[in-house]
């Protein structure tokens, strides 16, 4: 299907969905380093502006509209919790995208923190927005890891169906493809981290993988995010683009725990294949790769959305026969 993508970032999101089959017409994000990224690697039909100030009649029209909206304001690693914050508002620009557009579907992504701020009451707000744009809306909170990512990054996906579409199976949410050894399933095992960073070499000062420097940084373990020991047996925890009180971003440590992931491993722990390369400086590649929804991630929803439509053309068809 024909995609517009808003809040692209370097485009995670993005190959996954074209990993299954879809074409991303337009995208769209302020952010320059994440832009270059994805002018690089996935294609140059990015837009840098500020979302608030393109109208949308210069936007494509499109059968699926995707966007994993700001989620600064609504993350659980940020305290305050303003339910006011003003990055939450970002949704709402989507929302417009949508409203104006009215693709057949269209998929929200966010931090699974949204779904308890304001006791529930932020989610509640942004569901019936989207649904007031002319959809039918599901939604559930994931985990990256029942997808192939070796990562326990819990998100939740919105999925918009335009109210006129009648959808018997409704495919909802993409299927899963890893479970937990504990799980009695026909599925294949999480993939832990150390399995999914083996390939990788140790960083040297001069390394010649791109994305793969050295780290210098010292190590502390003292129970916060960034700062645990990491079991390579099982899938990482969440990666995160939240900042560290030096200016960088909080970056999860190697799993042989001597030393912090380079930028191209914390990129793996993200299902990036090793091919994709990050613009600009160190700091901001991490904080690129964190940003991102996980690429197997994106492949899972976009195959989802292909069930949706392989269901409407079977509509369609009966609609003209019968
Ligand atoms: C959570 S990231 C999305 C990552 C992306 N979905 C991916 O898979 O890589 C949110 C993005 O929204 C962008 N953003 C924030 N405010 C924006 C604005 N006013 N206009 C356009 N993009 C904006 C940020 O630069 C950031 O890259």
């Amino acid at each position: 299907m024909k995609v517009v993508s808003l809040f692209s970032g370097c485009g995670g999101l993005d190959l996954g969905l074209m990993k299954s089959g879809h074409e991303i017409i337009w995208a769209n994000d302020i952010y320059k380093d994440a832009a270059e990224t994805y002018r690089n690697n996935i294609g140059d039909h990015i837009d840098e502006r500020d979302i608030r100030e393109i109208p949308s009649s210069e936007i494509p029209d499109c059968e699926v509209v995707v966007g994993g909206f700001p989620c600064q304001g609504f993350s659980m690693a940020n305290m305050k919790r303003n339910v006011e914050d003003i990055r939450n508002q970002l949704y709402k620009e989507m929302v417009r995208v949508v409203k104006d557009k009215q693709p057949k579907f269209f998929i929200g992504e966010n931090v699974k923190g949204i779904t308890s701020l304001g006791k529930g009451d932020v989610l509640k707000q942004v569901l019936s927005d989207f649904e007031k744009a002319g959809y039918d809306i599901h939604w559930k909170v994931v985990c990256a890891a029942d997808y192939g990512v070796p990562q326990m990054r819990m998100r939740l996906i919105i999925l918009g169906i335009r109210k006129d579409l009648l959808i018997n199976n409704v495919a909802f949410p993409p299927l899963e493809t890893h479970a937990s050894k504990d799980k009695e399933s026909n599925l294949k095992p999480w993939l832990s981290i150390g399995k999914a960073l083996s390939h990788l070499p140790e960083p040297t000062e001069n390394d010649q993988i791109p994305n793969h420097e050295y780290s210098k940084y010292k190590l502390r373990f003292n129970g916060h995010i960034g700062h645990r020991r990491i079991d390579p047996n099982k899938p990482a925890p969440t990666v995160t683009g939240r900042g560290d009180e030096k200016g960088g971003v909080v970056v999860l440590h190697h799993p042989n725990n001597h030393r912090r992931m380079s930028a191209r491993e914390l990129a793996a722990t993200q299902s990036f294949p090793d091919d994709f390369i990050f613009s600009g400086t160190k700091t901001s590649a991490y904080r690129q790769v964190a940003n991102a929804v996980p690429p197997l991630l994106g492949k899972a929803i976009g195959e989802m959305l292909s069930q949706n439509k392989i269901e409407i053309i079977e509509q369609e068809n009966i609609r003209v026969t019968g």
